[in-house]
């Protein structure tokens, strides 16, 4: 059995519960015992299938899944359940089914079907994919309205406002802005087009929440990652007033959709029924022993932080529900340094990008540029391969350096030593620079990861291997001007920064990182962060394979 760290106890997230610690909210389990704690519940936005799925979309993917992989090492005996998905109904698949001139269902079902295979391909490892026009979803949606309504929550009454039917979003009139170059008003900040709106609709009291929200945020400084958007959310809730939500359209606008319980003249706002899907991935309406209720981490998009932020947490503390412990919001890729769009034609496709570079390097790509979550960052076929080349490099090439035919020999030659033997010893130059950052790597990605900061978690690990590899050209263990046992001292240091950081990558290049893996002989049970200690775990019979899908690792110039 696996021994898990011990973190402190975090209570559950209550507006009653005020965080008093500024530190920032750890994942992992809070217990020692892993097996009595909550699933790590980890959700990303489920997709409007009205289009093909683009790089944004797999963005939202692999973040998430960075962190359902990390949490499975880091906590091999908790459940990690995972949610993503299509977001069926509302006016933007009406639409957008019209136009096609096909009927709803069908778009739905060819294009979630895409999103499905975006994620396979991938190495998505989420353990739901849910698609809102399921039964069962229905039923959690039709459970929540009821819930609301009996509580006085959501009464009828009528919208005189602007829609966007691209964002899916009602805005006042100081949200929007004339362009004489645009036919229409557009959203100032999404540049989508709006139209007026006069009708009458279901609302949910969106405003008695108002204050306890507020509190909510002030009192929980790790509710939203990057910070920059909780600030702004503070200030919004302390500035402007909260509007009661509409949360219905009338149904011979919006047809395809779910009604409103006791009154087919209204179909449930597209939102009201997406934000539900969250308790419909833990089979709510059913209240179950286990439940991975609530949501430990939510990756979303910064765009759809206001729905997260605001409209989420009142159904849920209308429903008497644990909130979400983080939101993790983050920028956008651009293409071009613009916006993606169909009509500017700068679309970057997801699977051309896995099929010419591969998953790994896609994945890796998308880490290590886009990991800070602050900033909008630029989609580069030049930058993708500069990044996929410096991993192959930095670990397929490495790894074909020391398990090289030469080197082997000169082994072969030296005084048999193991690695245990070889820690006995101190190590100098850069050898012994190596060996310290790799003592120090467990608790640097650790620490990384518990601040969301992806980046700089997958930083430590490169700047481990670009000292290892530095390290082996410096030592030359190929030469024969260096003795055979300084051709051992760099093999045996070799493998296990091989082994240790072949661990640390197996959340962000699940692949490559099996196949090192494999390749060094590392047991099953020995591939946890448990065992991201120098001289901790076993390299068995060493194999040389190929780590990457598609191109060819770099050939050695040493060699
Ligand atoms: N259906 C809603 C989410 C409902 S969640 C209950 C939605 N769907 S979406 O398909 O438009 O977007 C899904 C996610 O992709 C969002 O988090 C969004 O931010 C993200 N992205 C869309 N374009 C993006 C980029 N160009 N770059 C990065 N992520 C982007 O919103």
């Amino acid at each position: 059995m696996l021994s898990c760290r011990k973190f402190p106890t975090r209570a559950p997230i209550y507006l009653a519960c005020r965080s008093r610690s500024p530190a920032l909210y750890r994942f992992f389990s809070a217990t020692n015992d892993t097996s009595t704690s909550k699933p790590f519940y980890i959700t990303t936005p489920i997709f409007y299938p009205n289009a093909v799925p683009h790089i944004g979309h797999l963005y939202s993917l692999v973040t998430a899944d960075i962190f359902a992989r990390f949490t499975r090492i880091s906590e091999p005996s908790r459940l990690v359940h995972f949610l993503a998905g299509t977001d069926e109904h509302g006016l933007k698949i009406q639409k957008a089914a019209k136009d096609r001139g096909i009927e709803p269902s069908v778009l739905c079902d060819t294009l979630s079907e895409q999103f499905r295979r975006l994620g396979a391909r991938a190495n998505i490892s989420n353990t739901v994919f849910l698609r809102t026009t399921e039964a069962r979803h229905r039923e959690a949606v039709e459970n929540v309205w009821r819930h609301l309504a009996a509580q006085d929550l959501i009464y009828k009454g009528t919208y005189s406002g602007w829609y966007s039917i691209s964002d899916e979003c009602f805005y006042t009139d100081s949200q929007i802005t004339h362009l004489p170059s645009s036919p229409t008003p557009i959203s100032i900040e999404t540049g989508s087009a709006v139209e007026w709106s006069s009708e009458s609709n279901y609302k949910f009291r969106l405003s008695s929440f108002r204050e306890r929200l507020l509190d909510y945020y002030t009192a929980n400084p790790n509710s939203i990652y990057p910070s920059a958007h909780r600030e702004r959310l503070i200030q919004t809730l302390k500035d402007e007033p909260l509007d009661d939500l509409s949360i219905s359209r009338p149904r011979e606008r919006l047809s395809w959709g779910i009604p409103v319980p006791g009154d087919t003249s209204h179909t449930m706002y597209v939102w009201f029924d997406a934000l539900t899907v969250y308790l419909t991935g833990v089979g709510f309406p059913a209240e179950r022993q286990g439940s991975p209720w609530p949501p430990n981490i939510q990756v979303i998009g910064k765009d759809i932080v206001r729905f997260h932020a605001l409209y989420l947490p009142a159904m849920l503390l209308a429903m008497g529900k644990p909130l979400s412990h983080t939101l993790l919001a983050h920028a956008h890729w651009t293409a071009q340094q613009r916006k993606m769009s169909k009509s500017i034609g700068n679309v970057a496709d997801p699977f051309d990008a896995m099929d010419a570079w591969g998953v790994d390097a896609v994945r890796f790509y998308m880490a290590r540029v886009g990991g800070r979550f602050r900033d909008d960052v630029d989609w580069s076929p030049e930058q993708l391969e500069k990044h996929a080349d410096e991993i192959r490099s930095l670990l397929g090439n490495f790894f074909l350096r020391i398990t090289s035919r030469t080197i082997q020999k000169r082994v072969a030659s030296a005084p048999q030593l193991t690695f245990a033997q070889l820690l006995d010893h101190s190590l100098d130059g850069p050898n012994g620079d190596v060996l310290s950052s790799l003592r120090t790597l467990k608790g640097r990605v650790e620490r990384c990861m518990e601040k969301f900061e992806v980046g700089d978690a997958l930083d430590a690990i490169i700047l481990v291997l670009r000292e290892a590899n530095g390290a082996l050209t410096h030592t030359a263990p190929w030469s024969t001007q260096n003795p055979p046992e300084a051709a051992q001292v760099s093999y045996l240091l070799s493998l296990e920064v091989l082994r240790v950081t072949g661990i640390c990558l197996q959340p962000f290049i699940p692949e490559a990182a099996r196949n090192l893996l494999d390749a060094l002989g590392v047991p099953k049970g020995e591939r946890s962060m448990d065992f991201v200690a120098v001289g901790k775990g076993n390299v068995g019979e060493v194999k040389g394979v190929k780590l990457f899908e598609g191109k060819r690792e770099i050939a050695s110039r040493d060699q």
